[in-house]
């Protein structure tokens, strides 16, 4: 059997508040297989972002176990494990975190940059595919400001997929997006997740996003709520009913 390429195991997060312990993560377990698109549900300040960090590398557990294509970032030095981050994860930001003074093609070439890669002919065609694939073709040399906030995002997406990374990890990609904006912003990661097999993990208030994942698992208080969907054997599963039981299980309605 294939790898997960993400795996928590009984994973707690405290933060200190003054002497107030709050624990965010409240011993959270699950594993994603690679291709998964998985939505994290839940309500404000249940735990969606803590989690998204984790598994983002960004952020460690205070106890338990976060391992990502079988590795625990703790373990590594800091530049093992910025450069773990760099060739596994892209991340999209609910607020876009474009640089300002770049363009659409300096943006997603960023990353590269970054790690020291040489951007030869083959990595520019690479970064002009990304483009004409979030459909920006027309707007390659425009700054952010010059670009709605639809095609800030667009942006946003085909620069966390130019590394070729496993994982993309997007909290709240569509919070401050329209319903309709929102929704071509979650068909292009759907159709990159189906192009590339990059493993997809978005957190979300939004029941249009609930609607079309996969598998949604819904937290609350820090603990999973229901795991629905899990990309196994079940094939056939009805879509609709994975949605109406988390719904369910996240606000309480739609049951
Ligand atoms: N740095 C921090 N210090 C103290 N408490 C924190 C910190 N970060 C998060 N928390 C608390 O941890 C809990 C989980 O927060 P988190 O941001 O993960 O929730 P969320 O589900 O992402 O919420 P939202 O939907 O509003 O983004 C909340 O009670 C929050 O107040
Ligand atoms: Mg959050």
């Amino acid at each position: 059997m294939e790898q997960n390429v993400i795996e928590l195991n009984d994973v707690f997060k405290e933060y200190m508040l003054g002497k107030t312990v709050v624990r965010a993560v409240n011993g959270v377990s699950f594993a994603i297989a690679p291709g998964e698109f998985t939505v994290i549900a839940g309500p404000s300040g249940s735990g969606k972002t803590t989690i998204l960090n984790m598994v983002g590398c960004i952020d460690d557990a205070t106890s338990g176990e976060v391992l990502v294509k079988g590795k625990n970032h703790r373990m590594m030095s800091d530049n093992e494990a910025s450069f773990f981050r760099n060739s596994t994860i892209g991340y999209v930001f609910q607020n876009f975190n474009l640089i300002p003074v770049l363009n659409t093609y300096e943006n997603i070439e960023y990353p590269l940059r970054i790690g020291g890669k040489r951007i030869d002919k083959s990595v520019k065609i690479k970064i002009m595919n990304l483009i004409e694939e979030v459909g920006l073709t027309d707007f390659i040399k425009h700054r952010p400001d010059k670009l709605s906030g639809g095609q800030r995002q667009r942006v946003a997406v085909a620069r966390a997929l130019v590394n070729n990374p496993d994982i993309v990890i997007a909290d709240e990609p569509t919070a401050n997006l329209d319903y309709n904006t929102g929704s071509e912003i979650i068909s292009i990661m759907q159709r990159l997740n189906e192009l590339y097999g990059t493993t997809f993990v978005i957190s979300t208030h939004s029941e249009m996003i609930m609607k079309r994942a996969r598998r949604i698992i819904s937290i609350i208080d820090g603990k999973v709520q229901s795991d629905i969907g899990e990309c196994d054997e079940n094939k056939n599963q009805n879509y609709d009913n994975i949605f109406n039981e988390s719904l369910c299980s996240v606000t309480g309605t739609g049951c």
